[in-house]
């Protein structure tokens, strides 16, 4: 009787401290030291899905040699866009990822899945296809995943998720203004047509040393890094490559009319976008695709000010279904 008391007293005190706190927030932190891993099967697997996601083109690229494996449209690699292989405060870190999901999604607008976010990049930055949640690939990305999240409670927000958030201007961001900023800044490494320098030769699914910023070999319009506010957040903290977001070189403006830019550049289409955000309300504004925010253009969404379309969202006027 006595013990079973005490037990009780246990889980209500438990339940107190648990349920509805939330996870404590690390300040600092830095991805868990891979050469500390023994050569287990475990160590092995975390090694191959980080070869996965930095090499991504040599595995499940258009150009490998087994056509079944080519699950990906373009010879990008994961790290192209989540920097030190997924290490880097605001360079789209996957520290912390794996215990963050299964997720609300609102591109869904349903509960998503490690494996299925897997596949969201998948089929826009990489524009390719779903891996099988089967599969070895998956298994091995998901099991880097979660070594990096060691030790992260489950639900924690680290500081330096996703990439900056940059306040948005009160004017459009400009196209014709990032040219010349992309022309200062970039294209050395990037190239006069954003086609990046490959490492060997079409066709040998070597991939990038500089990666491709537009044309078919880059991310769909459907993709994060198509939507303005995010391309800009990334570039001011990551670009040029070797700057952190402690070491920025390009003001906000800089970097919200490069991404303008390069977003307004030709680059793959993704079918069916009219399909994302089914529920409207969680539809970004600078997401541009229709269908839009009634009263605003296409254009407006694409490039802003983004300030008015936030204000009609708050009196409730949202895309059509
Ligand atoms: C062209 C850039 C780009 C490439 C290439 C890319 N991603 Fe992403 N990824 C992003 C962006 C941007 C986000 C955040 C998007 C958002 O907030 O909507 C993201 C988010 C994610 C997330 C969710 C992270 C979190 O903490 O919520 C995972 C997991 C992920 N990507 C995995 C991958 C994998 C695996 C690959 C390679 C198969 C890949 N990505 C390739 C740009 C990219
Ligand atoms: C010194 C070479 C260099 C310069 C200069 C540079 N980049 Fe990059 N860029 C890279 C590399 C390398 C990557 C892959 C990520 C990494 O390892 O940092 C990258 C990745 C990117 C990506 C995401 C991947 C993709 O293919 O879409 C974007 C967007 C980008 N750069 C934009 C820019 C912009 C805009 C500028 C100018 C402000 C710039 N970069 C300047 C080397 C460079």
């Amino acid at each position: 009787m006595k013990q079973t008391g005490r037990l009780l007293i246990a889980l209500v005190i438990g339940c107190g401290v648990t349920v509805g706190a939330v996870a404590q927030v690390p300040k600092d932190w830095q991805a868990p030291d891979i050469t500390k891993l023994p050569d287990d099967k475990y160590g092995q697997a975390v090694r191959k899905g980080k070869a996965l996601m930095e090499e991504t083109y040599k595995h499940i690229g258009p150009e490998v040699k087994d056509v079944s494996k080519r699950y990906a449209g373009n010879n990008l690699a994961c790290v192209s866009c989540h920097v030190d292989a997924g290490g880097r405060k605001f360079g789209n870190p996957w520290v912390g990822t794996f215990v963050s999901f299964p997720q609300y999604r609102g591109r869904e607008d349903a509960i998503s899945t490690t494996e299925e976010r897997i596949n969201g990049c998948m089929e826009r930055s990489m524009n390719g296809k779903k891996l099988p949640l089967d599969s070895e690939e998956m298994k091995l990305m998901t099991t880097y995943l979660q070594f990096l999240s060691t030790g992260v409670p489950v639900g924690a927000k680290l500081e330096g998720g996703g990439t900056l958030r940059l306040k948005t201007l009160a004017r459009a961001a400009n196209p014709v203004a990032g040219k010349q900023v992309y022309a200062a800044t970039c294209v050395a490494c990037h190239g006069d047509n954003g086609q990046g320098v490959r490492r060997g030769k079409a066709g040998d699914a070597n991939g990038y040393l500089f990666p491709p910023l537009w044309g078919a070999d880059s991310y769909n319009n459907g993709a994060g890094m198509a939507r303005v506010t995010l391309a800009a957040g990334f570039i001011k903290g990551n670009m040029p490559s070797g700057v952190t977001h402690t070491s920025t070189v390009l003001t906000d403006e800089q970097a919200f009319d490069v991404a303008a830019y390069i977003n307004s550049q030709p680059r793959p289409v993704k079918a069916n976008l009219e399909a994302d955000f089914p529920a409207r309300k969680n539809k970004p504004v600078d997401a541009a695709f229709p269908p839009y925010t009634p009263g605003f253009s296409a254009e407006q969404h694409k490039f802003g000010p983004w300030q008015p379309i936030l204000e009609a969202r708050e009196k409730g006027i949202y895309p059509a279904k």
